[in-house]
């Protein structure tokens, strides 16, 4: 049995409320906020039976309103990089604002995770939903969007739904960043990861994939046995990892898999997602540098946290090689990403 709960979270001038949403099993409580969809928090037991909050975030409104770091949201209406901004689309080409070095990042300036969205409670859960105007960040279509957030005993499955009266590249991910030994614990070190991926994208020193597809066999980047995140780290050329790992490959059906399962020995904790998505980001918060100041005043430095993004594979609108990421007129994007609590 899930409680499904809301209260108000605060008030945008302008904008309106914003409601804070909770779900509550036996062993897991996540709370989502309607602005961005993002979790705000998710406590978990350890193998003790205590609880901690495992997500970073704020404790207020006046964080999540600039969140430069997506702490938790929704990303769209493209999560990662578009190169150059630029893709076409049946010969037509589009302009997306540009806003991470040259390229376009996380759906642009004023993305999803900006938003306000409707929600509406479900029976285990809560649906969040919203129209993306046609035009809207520089890309084609009226898009109407819905996410839902379901908790099932120690599960959170997150589903996306979308259609568009035009073509357009679509590609929802959520963001939340994990440290299974309780967010502000200053590194992910002790955490041990496997990525059920043969290959990886490497990327150019803007983050695009080169359009190589690469095995991970005799690399850093082989996480099919569970590694030590810490001395991995090590081995990984730049501040850590931020690749996307392939699920499927390209013309694959669309069928849920086994992705990613994180331990961590000391609480015990175990993250396991499985997803219908085709690639995973596995990003070791590269850029988080202490400065921002979190939950009951926790700091989060530079490899505090760990995301597992589940997405489409980056910039496959200028890649024909990599999965396709158009949405077209009468076709229902869907895809299902579930996240499972447990310890060990
Ligand atoms: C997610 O979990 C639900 C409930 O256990 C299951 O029905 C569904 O197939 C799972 N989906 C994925 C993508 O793993
Ligand atoms: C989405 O949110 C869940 C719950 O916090 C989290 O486990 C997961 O990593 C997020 N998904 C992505 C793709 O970041
Ligand atoms: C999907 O998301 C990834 C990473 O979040 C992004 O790099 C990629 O460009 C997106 N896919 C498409 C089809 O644009």
């Amino acid at each position: 049995m899930t409680e499904v709960s809301k209260e108000e979270f605060g008030v945008i001038p302008g904008q309106g409320r914003v409601e804070k949403w909770k779900l509550k099993s036996q062993s897991v409580t996540v709370e989502i906020i309607s602005l961005g969809c993002i979790i705000t928090s998710l406590k978990t037991k350890d193998k003790n039976g205590e609880v901690d909050d495992v997500v970073l975030g704020f404790d207020s409104l006046e964080g999540y309103l600039t969140n430069p770091r997506y702490f938790g949201a929704v990303v769209g209406r493209v999560a990662n990089r578009i190169a150059g901004g630029k893709f076409a689309v049946d010969g037509r080409e589009y302009q997306l604002a540009i806003n991470n070095g040259p390229n376009a990042l996380h759906g642009g300036l004023k993305g999803f995770h900006k938003a306000l969205w409707t929600c509406e409670g479900t029976a285990n859960g809560v649906r969040l939903s919203r129209t993306s105007r046609d035009g809207e960040e520089g890309y084609p279509g009226e898009l109407s969007v819905t996410v839902t957030y379901s908790l099932l005993g120690n599960t959170l499955t997150v589903q996306y739904h979308a259609s568009s009266s035009q073509a357009t590249p679509i590609n929802l991910t959520n963001h939340s960043y994990f440290n299974l030994a309780g967010h502000g614990t200053p590194d992910i070190y002790d955490h041990e990861v496997s990525i059920t991926a043969d290959a990886y994208l490497p990327v150019d020193n803007t983050m695009i994939p080169t359009g190589e597809v690469r095995a991970v066999d005799g690399s850093p980047f082989d996480l099919r046995r569970p590694v030590l995140i810490g001395p991995r780290l090590q081995e990984v050329p730049g501040p850590g990892f931020d690749h996307n790992f392939c699920l499927s490959s390209p013309g694959q059906p669309q069928e849920e898999r086994p992705c990613a399962r994180v331990h961590h020995q000391e609480s015990g904790r175990v993250l396991e997602v499985s997803t219908t998505q085709p690639g995973v980001q596995f990003y070791t918060a590269n850029f988080l540098d202490g400065s921002l100041r979190g939950k009951g005043g926790a700091t989060y430095p530079k490899h505090s946290a760990f995301c597992l993004e589940t997405q489409n594979w980056p910039d496959a609108v200028n890649q024909p090689q990599f999965p396709d990421a158009l949405l077209r007129p009468g076709e229902e994007y869907s895809h299902t990403t579930n996240f499972s609590f447990s310890t060990s």
